[in-house]
């Protein structure tokens, strides 16, 4: 695989970080996850603007322009010949020496990685068809969970919770409503409308969700943004999650109650359609 390092294509095996980068020192990194599928990147503005906006709020300087962001995209998915699949982009702070708290000093330029992950056939993943369960979790991340940081041992931690219990992801709840998911934005669907967490720093603003919120407007189908508890998605319809990796993911078991008669739902299954549709 070739990978991208500071300005410079390689082979994966010579791409080498100092152990002074802050990314790996104090998490002090962001990234975006983007989708590619035959060969066209889903998503490139939107994970683009989100990626400035995490840097701005972090006060992290040295962001490319969207036309050298765009090369590097094009330039990997060329090079290792990637059809469906993943590109990984992540900016840490650099570094300037020994471990410090505080940030270095103002020009020291980021450390900027991109990878590919090839994922045949992404857009086919059977767990769509049957649709995954959840568990729920307290939500005890950091509370700007707007910014998209590489800070994600608890989220590994609520995986491996959520695969102990022998399901697939964990939602996350804070004061009794759902934040969202590990790696994804969540909705539960009632009497046809669409309900999600609106947006605050409280979650991550998804890429996916935005667009997919919009496809949903567009069909005249309702929404509605407000918190909703574990109960209330118990006593759903259906549930489902978006991120860049997975699109739209029906859920159909929420701590152990069966949605939808643990089948996918309609609605669901639409929204899928329509985002891939949509979305490529
Ligand atoms: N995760 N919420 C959280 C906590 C996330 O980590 C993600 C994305 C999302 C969905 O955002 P988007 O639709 O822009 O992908 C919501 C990525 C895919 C990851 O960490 O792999």
């Amino acid at each position: 695989r070739t990978v991208y390092l500071n300005g410079e294509y390689l082979p994966e095996e010579e791409a080498k970080v100092s152990i002074f980068d802050r990314g790996f020192v104090m998490g002090d990194a962001v990234y975006e996850v983007t989708s590619v599928l035959e060969g066209k990147i889903l998503e490139f503005e939107g994970h683009l603007a989100r990626l400035a906006r995490s840097m701005a709020e972090l006060q992290m300087t040295g962001n490319l322009s969207r036309e050298e962001w765009l090369e590097i995209h094009r330039q990997l998915i060329a090079r290792n010949n990637l059809v469906d699949g993943m590109i990984y982009l992540q900016v840490s702070r650099g570094n300037a020496g020994d471990r410090d708290f505080h940030f270095p000093p103002a020009g020291t330029p980021p450390t900027i990685v991109l990878y590919t992950q090839s994922k045949p056939g992404l857009a086919e993943d059977p767990k769509a068809k049957t649709g995954i369960k959840v568990v729920s979790i307290p939500d005890l991340r950091w509370h700007r969970r707007d910014i998209k940081t590489v800070q994600l041992l608890y989220p590994s931690m609520a995986k491996m919770a959520a695969e102990a219990a022998g399901k697939h992801d964990a939602w996350f709840v804070e004061d009794g409503f759902v934040t969202e998911g590990s790696s994804n934005n969540t909705y539960i669907v009632k009497g046809g409308k669409i309900i999600t967490r609106e947006l605050s720093n409280d979650i991550l603003h998804g890429i996916t969700r935005a667009s997919l919120l919009k496809y949903a407007a567009e069909a005249q189908m309702e929404i509605e943004e407000r918190p909703f508890t574990i109960a209330e998605a118990q006593a759903a319809d259906e549930a489902f999650f978006t991120s860049a990796s997975a699109f739209v993911m029906p859920v159909v078991e929420v701590d152990g109650v069966a949605l939808n008669g643990g089948a996918v739902g309609p609605v669901a299954k639409r929204l899928r359609e329509i985002y891939l549709e949509e979305g490529r």
